[in-house]
């Protein structure tokens, strides 16, 4: 017996359904981006075999000389800023927990507060990254945190120091510096790493402005202030050099650069080739990586830990730890690597120098302006640009206006699938649809 005619609308509605649910990627290219139209259309080059073998070589012994890789999450975290927040602090509870689910431990752990990337962390978990994954919070919060190192000095590292000053190198990054901006201002070398099921999220490097930097303020704040387009005369153009450190080949492990160059085409793949480079001004160009081994087991990275990937030498493997317990070891062919080369564009040395003399010695005190007055900034523009009232955007708390202004002005590109949003993420806010989602989802 066949099943009634009747039946076979709701019988098809439910498998639509279920496929959507379950995929979300059926259809691609329904969501056209709406970059901010001065983000879009900047230069961007992209070189194979960037570096020679024997080069190639020595940068991955250097890799796994310097040895000890924490979470990127917890970069910097002796990084004194003038401001760490807009005034959305507070106390954090006696447990040890935020009240707003938003909110991360202040550095001094007292205070808690949105963290430091929230535009980055938002939209990751709204949308579950540019591939659009329905995942729970803590999945997704794992795959994220990928593993770095800094480089101070480049004179015990031979290698890199070639690198950085081949003729070569230099011109390729002096191509996305401004013509009028041709001297070169190296402010980071960065080693990073990420290991099997993890990602960049879709971002906008952390920008510089003549008066403004992340020593002063937020990083979201800041590239809130870079999407908005009302700082343009004091942005400072830059540019980073991506090489890729790692030697496996197969493109179907994914890793790949993503970068999305305008409105009119989607995000661009370029497969993480081993010695190859890719050059941007990554402060103004909105990038990411594709998901790495996405089938791996992907170790569950708590961000209340101390999460180390490091290198051992005996057994010529990776161990990664948490809180010193052994979550999983690696070979070094299971890993994504690659170094960043950080420089800013300046017109002249004169500049650079008087630049660096404003980052040494600007403080509250000394000619950083109130965090309030750019806030107030921002706001008048979204009156501006929205049409409501001041009054409108004055019922909001300091943390439902940080939303609003990631929402409005940076407007990363939401992933190509029927449903962008990421309901898995929801059990977090209200653990009453648990049992509704886990079906559907990894939580
Ligand atoms: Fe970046």
């Amino acid at each position: 017996m066949g099943i009634p005619i009747s039946l076979w609308p709701m019988l098809f509605v439910a498998a639509f359904f279920g496929v959507y649910l379950r995929n979300g990627n059926v259809f691609p290219f329904l969501h056209k981006p709406e970059l901010p139209i001065h983000l879009t259309n900047h230069p961007l080059r992209h070189y194979s075999d960037f570096v020679s073998v024997n080069l190639s070589h020595q940068l991955l012994d250097l890799v796994k000389e310097v040895q000890t890789y924490n979470t990127n999450s917890n970069d910097l975290v002796n990084l004194t800023r003038t401001y760490e927040h807009i005034g959305e602090a507070e106390p954090r509870l006696d447990n040890g927990m935020c009240r707003n689910s938003l909110h991360v431990p202040s550095k001094d752990g007292k205070m808690c507060h949105l963290p430091n990337r929230f535009d980055v962390a938002y939209h990751h978990m709204k949308y579950g990254g540019i591939e659009g994954m329905k995942e729970g919070y803590d999945t997704l919060a794992s795959r994220i945190f990928t593993f770095g190192n800094y480089l101070f000095d480049l004179e015990k590292y031979p290698a890199m120091k070639e690198i950085f000053n081949e003729p070569k190198f230099i011109a390729a990054a002096k191509e996305v510096c401004p013509e009028n901006r041709q001297f070169l201002d190296p402010y980071q070398y960065h080693l990073i790493i990420q290991v099997p099921g993890q990602a960049l999220p879709v971002h906008i490097d952390a920008p510089f402005f003549t008066d403004a930097s992340r020593f002063h303020y937020p990083i979201w704040l800041l590239a809130v202030m870079t999407a908005s387009g009302l700082y343009k005369q004091t942005f400072i153009d830059q540019v980073q050099v991506v090489i890729n450190l790692h030697e496996w080949t197969d493109p179907s492990v994914g890793g790949d650069f993503i970068y999305v160059p305008n409105n009119d085409v989607g995000p661009i793949f370029l497969p993480a080739r081993p010695r190859s480079a890719t050059v941007v001004d990554g402060s103004k160009v909105m990038h990411a990586t594709k998901l790495y081994r996405p089938e791996a087991e992907l170790p569950m990275l708590s961000r209340n830990k101390k999460n180390v990937l490091e290198y051992n030498k005996v057994d010529d493997t990776w161990e990664l730890r948490s809180d010193g317990h052994l979550l999983q070891r690696y070979a070094t062919d299971d890993l994504r690597i690659t170094t960043v080369y950080r420089a800013r564009c300046f017109e002249s040395q004169a500049a650079r120098d008087s630049y660096d003399a404003f980052l040494k010695n600007s403080s509250e005190e000394n000619g950083i302006r109130p965090v309030a007055e750019i806030v107030a900034e921002l706001k008048a523009e979204l009156v501006r640009r929205k049409q409501v009232p001041a009054s409108s955007l004055d019922k909001l708390s300091l943390d439902e206006l940080a939303v609003t202004f990631v929402e409005e002005f940076i407007r990363y590109p939401v992933p190509q699938t029927w449903l962008p949003y990421n309901y898995c993420v929801l059990p977090k806010l209200y653990p009453i649809l648990i049992p509704i989602l886990s079906p559907l989802c990894t939580l």
